[in-house]
This record gives structure tokens, sequence and C-alpha cells, in this order.
């Protein structure tokens, strides 16, 4: 069994957020930031992983309640970082070996840096190792101050000197740490600082008078340890995540017209040779195939999309499958449960919800088709609807294989209309119509001739 443990930060407010969320909670890239965490630390295989929760514990609980072999810890008040890590002794009782600690904050730390943490911090037989980085805005981050080339301690920013405000080298909030001395140690921590908090940061400071060796491992790319504590930093990291998921598919031969205002979430797949047009948000866990056209404010949650598909301008795709040279839109809106099969056409203001519509079948114009399903080569008019909704219950419509359905027909269900079945424009449909027949349900036309002139009469 592994000998290393994940213990994650979650219990401070994140006052800076200004939110009734707590900020662990808050997205970035379609995720929450602590869901970030928890899939980057699973890449170490941990033998425990626990989180520190407190402000709004039930909150964090429930959001986290499908993952895996997860433990909790309550840390009630929320005294500071070194206070937050006492309370995972008890999960941690009689286990030997690395706690690798996280901050919930901190969502784009990479697993590759992940390995080799544990990597230096094992190879130096370290007590704790700190993950820094150098920066050009080390504002609000505790210092690194080294003395020769070992790491002192770390002070924090409204502790430090002006002289210490200006080292560069900032502390990331993610360490490795023997299990065997820690918690003693983090007893000896007191709590005389601007804050009035237990730092953990002043571990480093009690291990070196201990002579425990403590090193440290300075990422290059400062970006992946960004902590967000702001509206304004949550923005910022949002679009480095954007921004490497952009350039990841476009390297797999993805169009991206303008990469700027493109906005693709972590677990969302595309094909090659897909173009994607300006001011796309394409989320959840979709998959696009190849060589698909997504034109521009087309938005996708969620759903499959094959090959060759165009969606037009203007689309709302939730939870729907879309089958090989589909064309959908402009302005349609696919919900959840749609399925589109193969050569399939979708035009303007057209809703599906829970609908099958089979293979080369056509609704082009102004239709709502709900919980209905329709067979292949269908002809759907302008104007459809499937009356499905009585106020109470939902009822099916069935459409077989190669009906055609006139305009601005309104289909009462439950109903069925048979296969290679005319339904004539303007009928209000409230009976099945059998396989083969016109089905016609409207008022007779009748022409009154004359009736103008007569009307006109004696007026001149
Ligand atoms: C902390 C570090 C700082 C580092 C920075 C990196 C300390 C004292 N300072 O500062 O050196 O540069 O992270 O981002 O550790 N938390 C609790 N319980 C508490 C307090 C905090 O669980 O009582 C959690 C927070 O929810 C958060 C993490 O610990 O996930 C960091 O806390 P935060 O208040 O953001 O610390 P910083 O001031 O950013
Ligand atoms: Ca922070």
């Amino acid at each position: 069994m592994s000998d290393i443990h994940v213990a994650i930060l979650a219990a401070g407010q994140g006052t800076r957020m200004k939110s009734a969320l707590p900020k662990v909670l808050h997205r970035v890239g379609g995720r929450s930031l602590i869901e970030h965490v928890l899939q980057t630390a699973r890449s170490l295989d941990p033998a425990t992983m626990s989180v520190i929760v407190g402000h709004k514990a039930d909150l964090v609980r429930q959001h986290l309640a499908g993952q895996p072999h997860l433990g909790f810890a309550l840390q009630e008040p929320q005294l500071g970082t070194a206070h937050a890590l006492q309370q995972v002794e008890p999960l941690l009782k009689g286990r030997t070996g690395t706690l690798v600690l996280l901050s919930g904050d901190v969502p784009m730390l990479s697993a590759e840096t992940l390995r080799r943490l544990r990597e230096t911090h094992t190879a130096a037989g370290a007590a704790a190792t700190v993950v820094s980085a150098i920066v050009e805005r080390p504002y609000g981050y505790g210092r690194i101050v080294r003395q020769g080339d070992r790491i002192a301690r770390i002070v924090e920013e409204r502790d430090a000197s002006p002289e210490q405000r200006k080292i560069r080298e900032i502390n990331s909030g993610i360490y490795a740490f023997d299990l065997a001395p820690l918690f003693d140690a983090l007893r000896g921590i007191a709590s005389k600082n601007a804050q009035g908090e237990f730092y953990l940061t002043d571990l480093v400071a009690i291990y070196r008078r201990r002579k425990l060796p403590v090193e440290t491992l300075v990422v290059e790319n400062p970006e992946e340890i960004r902590g967000i504590n702001s509206r304004t930093e949550l923005a910022e990291v949002s679009r480095l995540v954007r921004q490497t998921k952009n350039e990841e598919l476009m390297a797999a031969g993805v169009t991206l017209v303008d990469p700027a205002t493109t906005y693709i979430d972590p677990d969302v797949q595309v094909g090659a040779d897909t173009v994607i047009h300006p001011g796309v948000v394409i989320e959840g866990h979709t998959r696009i195939g190849s060589a698909c056209e997504i034109q521009a404010h087309v938005r996708i949650v969620d759903s499959e999309i094959a090959d060759r598909v165009t969606i037009n301008n203007f689309c709302l795709i939730i939870g729907a499958r879309v089958a090989d040279g589909v064309s959908v839109g402009p302005f349609a809106h696919l919900r959840p449960e749609t399925e589109v099969g193969a050569g399939a056409k979708i035009g303007n203001f057209v809703e599906l919800k829970k609908t099958t519509l089979g293979p080369g079948s056509k609704a082009n114009h102004l239709s709502y088709l709900g919980d209905a399903t329709i067979g292949a080569n269908v002809n759907i008019g302008a104007g459809t609807i499937t009356c499905n909704y009585d106020g109470e219950k939902k009822y099916q419509t069935v459409i077989e294989d190669g009906v055609f359905i006139g305009s601005d027909t309104q289909l009462i269900a439950p109903v069925k209309v048979g296969k290679g079945a005319y339904v004539a424009a303007g009928s209000s449909i409230t009976a099945d119509v059998p396989a083969g027949s016109l089905g016609i349900a409207r008022g007779r036309q009748a022409n009154i001739e004359g009736w103008v002139a007569k009307k006109t009469k004696g007026k001149g």
C-alpha cells in the first residue's frame, strides 16, 4: 500500500470573494475549485485523502458526497492553517509516511508537480518540502526567506518587513511532510502575528531550529500554483484554464477561429478538422466528432455530436445526441434526451425535447417536438406542434417512417401517425392516422361569391 496521504485545506471562508458560497465551491472550467484539486491529488494514488472543512462545512461535504474514499475533518472555529492541519491528526493516527498538503483554492496545480514534490521530498529525506515559485507580483503571498541556499523561514505579507516584501520567491501553500514529527511540532506553533492566527508557515523556522531538514521545490511555471482569493483572480484563472484547453485542442487539429472567445471545458473532446467559430461555449462531458462546423454563439452542454455535423449560429444543445451529417439551426433548441439521426435536418426556431428524430428526417421551421418518436425520412412542416401536455401529464406522439406532416399541424398526444401517411396542413390531429392514409382535420373552406360587391352596394 502507498504511504502517501493527502490533506486538502478547505475550511476558510474566502472573505474577499464576497460570496454566500464557500470559496472552494466556486467554479473554473466547469468544475469547482476543490474538484480540480481532488482530481490532481488522485494522481498520487494516495492511501488516504482528507478534506478539512469549516466554513459552511455541510455545503462542501454535500458537494463532494460522490467522491470515493474521501475523509472529512471539521475545523471549527477556523484559527489558521496550522490549526486546520491539526484537525486531520485523528484521521492519520498510527500512519507513517508522507502527507501531501494541498490548498482547496489552488486549482491549476499539475500532477507532474505533485510527482516531483514527492520525489524531491523522498530523495532529500526531508521533514518538510515547500513548493515555491518566483513571481513578478509576490503581493499577498508568504515569502520564502533563505539563508544562503537554504530556506530559513516563511514570512507572511502582513508580518513582513519592507525588505522581506521585496522577496519574489513565494510560498505556494503546497507541502510534503514526514508524518513522524508533524503533529507534535504543530502544537508548538503560536498565534503571535498580525492576524492572530496559527500559521502553518511557522513550521519551517521550528524545523530549522530543531535541525530537521526542510527542502524546497521551485516550480517553473508559477501560474499553476496561483491561489484564488477574489473574483478577479477567479476570472484570471478561468482564462488560463481555458487557454490551456484551447491550445491542447488546436495541437490536436481543431480549428478555433478565435481562441480568445472560445469557452471549452476541460473534459470536452473534439475531433480533428472540426472548426469552432467565435463565441462558442462547450461544457461538461460533451463529445464532438471530426469535421464538424460549430458556428458562432452556440452553446453545447453534456451532448454527443458525431462527425460532419453543422451547428448553425445561436443554438442551445443540452443533453442531446446528434448523429453524422446532421444540420442544426440557426436558433434551434435541443433539450435533454433528444436524439437526432444521421443526415437529419433541424432548421430555425425548432425545439426538441425527449424526442427521437429518425435519419434523413426534416423539421426545418418553427416547430415544437416534445415526447415524440419520429421515424426515418419524415417531413415535419413549418409550425408543427406536438401538444404533449394537458396541464397534468405528458403524452407521447409517434410518427412512423416516411410520414409527411403538413404545415401548422397540431398533434394532440397521445397520437400516432402510421407509416407513409400524410397529414393535411392546418390539421388538429386528435386520433391516430393509419398507415398510408391522409389525415385532415380542419374547418372546410367556403367561398361566398360576389360577397364584396354586395357589401359595398349603395355606398358609392
Ligand atoms: C497561505 C499561506 C501563504 C501562502 C498562500 C498561498 C499561511 C499562514 N499562509 O496564505 O504563505 O503564500 O497560502 O496561497 O498558511 N484555511 C483553513 N482554515 C483556516 C485558514 C485557512 O482551512 O483556519 C484554508 C483556506 O480555506 C485555504 C487555505 O487554507 O484553502 C489557505 O488559506 P488562506 O486564508 O487563503 O491563506 P493565504 O492568506 O492565502
Ligand atoms: Ca489563499
